[in-house]
């Protein structure tokens, strides 16, 4: 089975990351696991230029030559793909997006980048996360991915830091147990 874990947050340690660590565990309890890894924000991936030849070259290639060549090397054969970012400003982090917009030199061929892959949405929040759930709700009619998210709030009612999520066992264990479940579900 092979994982890709894209991680969005600048933040190391933080929310999404504890989470996305947690779920890996659980996914480790399965045989036989391929990760791959992906700390978005200390790779060289620039913006999508929209110059379009992706859509019109023979082989549907990205023209830009930098570190989302890894990621589209190993995207193809991964049965599960781990976006796991906070909200910032109304959605997901720049890191996430900027990667996202990348993926359309994948989107131009559906059955062998995105039909039947196990995506899985990691979003920390403090008071809104459903513009980047309904982003991959939009999508999945026609892309055909299957999909789970897992929402942790950080919000603090009562001062300005956050919560942090490794105060939160049921978080925690909930993001232990999704890796555990897709881990099986996929190898079975
Ligand atoms: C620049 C910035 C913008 C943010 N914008 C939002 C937002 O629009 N909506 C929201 O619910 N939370 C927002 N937050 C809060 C983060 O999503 C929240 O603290 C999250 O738990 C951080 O996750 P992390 O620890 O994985 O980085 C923002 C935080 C930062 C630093």
């Amino acid at each position: 089975m092979r994982a890709i874990v894209l991680r969005g947050s600048p933040r190391r340690g933080g929310n999404s990351d504890t989470l996305a660590d947690h779920f890996i565990q659980g996914l480790k309890t399965a045989d036989d696991i391929e990760l791959f890894d992906f700390i978005l924000n200390d790779m060289n991936i620039r913006p999508c230029q929209g110059c379009e030849s992706c859509a019109t070259s023979e082989n549907h290639k990205c023209a830009i030559d930098d570190d989302m060549q890894q990621i589209y090397s190993v995207f193809a054969d991964a049965d599960i793909v781990v976006w796991a970012t906070p909200m910032y400003w109304g959605y997901m982090t720049a890191q996430m997006k900027t990667t996202l917009d990348r993926m359309e030199a994948l989107a131009m061929d559906p059955e062998k980048y995105w039909v039947n892959k196990e995506f899985v949405a990691i979003l920390t929040y403090r008071h809104h996360y459903q513009s980047t759930i309904g982003f991959f709700e939009r999508v999945q009619d026609y892309f055909k991915f299957k999909f789970s998210s897992l929402l942790y709030c950080s919000k603090n009612e009562e001062g300005p830091e956050d919560f942090h999520v490794s105060s939160n066992k049921e978080k925690l264990e909930e993001a232990f147990i999704l890796g555990e479940r897709l881990g099986i579900k996929v190898i079975s």
